[in-house]
């Protein structure tokens, strides 16, 4: 697989400071969120399996996604229940679907964008559970966020990387850039919530 120069791409700019506060300040919806996040992303990794049968790279890659994603799911849902909480009605998620908003509709570029949205979306999520690692104080809990961090940092690569290998049209990294910034500025006006985004 052609490799892509991650040093090019547009920096993440940090979560507002009030988000790690607020998701710590009530956990337990934080986790439900992060369990309705880790079944979606299993979803979304299982439909791009089914929309793409020809491109052998890419179904491999999203089966072993959609696994790794459903055992997320299945690790946040013991911390629930062992908590004697049930999950949350997923709810619309204002973040997400404005980044979808942004997919192209054009053959040309549809598949280029979902694994570009794909790749921001799972850089953030990343970056949040990384200040959820390092920010909680049980020490447990700080082990199982720092795995889920070390998964999503691979996962956002592993998107630009699809990106890389499938995509010939266009500039990969200059269109990574153009959603990653409308990222950037999408996460500092959203409302701050115990939630995911
Ligand atoms: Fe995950
Ligand atoms: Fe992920």
């Amino acid at each position: 697989m052609a490799k892509s120069d991650l040093s090019k791409l547009v920096a993440l700019l940090p979560s507002p400071e009030a988000w790690v506060n607020t998701a710590l300040q009530d956990f337990e919806r934080f986790l439900q969120d992060h369990a309705s996040a880790e079944k979606k992303a299993s979803g979304m990794a299982l439909s791009m399996a089914s929309h793409y049968p020809d491109r052998l790279d890419l179904v491999s890659a999203m089966v072993d996604l959609a696994v790794e994603e459903l055992n997320h799911y299945r690790e946040v849902m013991r911390l629930l229940l062992g908590r004697k909480i049930g999950p949350s009605a997923d709810r619309k998620d204002a973040y997400v679907t404005q980044l979808n908003k942004q997919v192209r509709k054009d053959a040309e570029y549809f598949l280029l964008d979902r694994l570009l949205v794909a790749a921001v979306v799972e850089r953030r999520g990343a970056e949040r559970f990384g200040l959820i690692a390092k920010h909680i104080t049980d020490p447990e809990m700080k082990r199982f966020y720092a795995a889920i961090t070390s998964s999503e940092e691979r996962h956002w690569q592993l998107f630009v990387q699809l990106a890389w290998a499938n995509c010939a049209t266009g500039d990969i990294e200059q269109r990574f850039n153009e959603l990653a910034t409308y990222e950037n500025n999408l996460v500092s006006t959203l409302p701050v919530a115990a939630t995911l985004h």
